[in-house]
């Protein structure tokens, strides 16, 4: 018998608090034209004062537990992708344990900036598969907008604020590859030489406060482009499956050229690409479960679809999920 870990719902929340590329152009210098051109955006969601990760990630939490038909006694793991925890400790993981009344199991944060969901749902999948969790429950959730220099038009654009989860519960199969549901694969990356194209400049260790975004927006373009189309091609080969077994690129969503890009390698028409950044911009380790979730609920992925998830972020960081919904 084979261990396998399978996604059995997921769940996401937006702040109501909507601005778009027209009333960021009021305060810096931008326009719709230039930021739907260059990224696909046209909005953003953005959480209000008072309103932290861990808030928008409780309610990804509770749709997700109930799209899967859990109750809180039996998840025993629970890892949050974030890089924007309400506090520097504790993590946003042992608050939503506290909050949907957990009593058992860890709970822990993943930090991999956009890619912070890849990785804890890796984390995850090894876990439930090793036997040392049985029920897990993953979110991505992120208030990057709270990093941003409203002033600096190069980034205070580009994101946006939002949460998504799933539950992952193990099984055992027969044979990995025919199961009919489950992660096939996860692969994860990570090279710290790069990080001056892209970080905060301050933080709990410094003296700057938590800083703020800094990035070096087309450098970081070229290595994501090359990155994304080097572990979607790694994630194909290692589950022996060509570009046309998948039904669903489900991508970070960072920009929607390096988006179309990703789907050019993988021959893969619009109509199979999830695409959520016109109205949610760049949400950091959110982003994927607020694709999945959104393409569940409307009905475009189906029970037994092959989706292929992928991110790049801060670190830098990138890497895949393969699942069969
Ligand atoms: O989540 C993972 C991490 N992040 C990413 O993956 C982001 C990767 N990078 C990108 O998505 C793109 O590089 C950006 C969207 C950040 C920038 O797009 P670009 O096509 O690479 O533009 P650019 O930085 O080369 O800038 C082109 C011009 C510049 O003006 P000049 O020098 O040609 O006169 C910029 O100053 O556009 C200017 N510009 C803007 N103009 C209007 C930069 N930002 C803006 C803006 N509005 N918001």
């Amino acid at each position: 018998m084979n261990h396998i870990s399978q996604l059995i719902g997921c769940g996401s929340y937006l702040p109501e608090q909507v601005i778009t590329n027209e009333e960021l152009a009021k305060k810096v210098n931008t326009s719709d034209e230039w930021i739907a051109a260059r990224t696909g955006i046209k909005q953003r969601h953005v959480a209000k004062e008072g309103e932290y990760t861990s808030d928008l990630a409780y309610e990804a939490t509770l749709r997700a537990m109930e799209h899967a038909g859990v109750d809180a006694s039996e998840i025993d793991l629970v890892i949050v992708g974030t890089t924007t925890p309400d506090r520097t400790f504790p993590s946003v993981a042992v608050r939503i344990q506290a909050r949907i009344g957990m009593t058992a199991g860890v709970a822990f944060d993943v930090q991999a900036a956009c890619s912070g969901f890849i990785y804890a749902l890796s984390v995850a999948n090894d876990m439930l598969r090793a036997g040392t969790a049985k029920t897990a429950l993953v979110v991505g959730a992120d208030t990057l907008t709270r990093l941003l220099n409203w002033e600096d038009r190069t980034t205070c654009v580009l994101f946006g604020d939002g949460a998504g989860a799933v539950v992952m519960r193990a099984a055992e199969v027969e044979n990995k590859s025919s199961a009919n549901r489950g992660i096939l694969s996860t692969h994860i990356h990570s090279d710290g030489k790069l990080e001056d194209l892209l970080y905060t400049d301050g933080g709990p260790s410094s003296t700057q406060g938590i800083g703020q975004i800094v990035m070096e927006g087309p450098e970081v373009f070229k290595h994501a482009v090359r990155n994304l189309a080097e572990v979607v091609i790694e994630a194909l080969e290692a589950n022996d499956l060509k570009d046309d077994d998948i039904d669903w690129l489900v991508p970070h969503q960072a920009n929607k050229r390096i988006i179309d890009s990703t789907a050019r390698k993988l021959k893969m028409p619009q109509e199979k690409v999830v695409l959520t950044v016109q109205n949610h911009a760049n949400t950091s380790a959110a982003s994927i479960p607020l694709a999945l979730d959104q393409a569940v609920r409307d009905g475009r992925i189906k029970k037994g679809d092959l989706l292929l998830m992928e991110a790049m972020g801060g670190g830098f960081t990138w890497g895949s999920a393969l699942v069969r919904w």
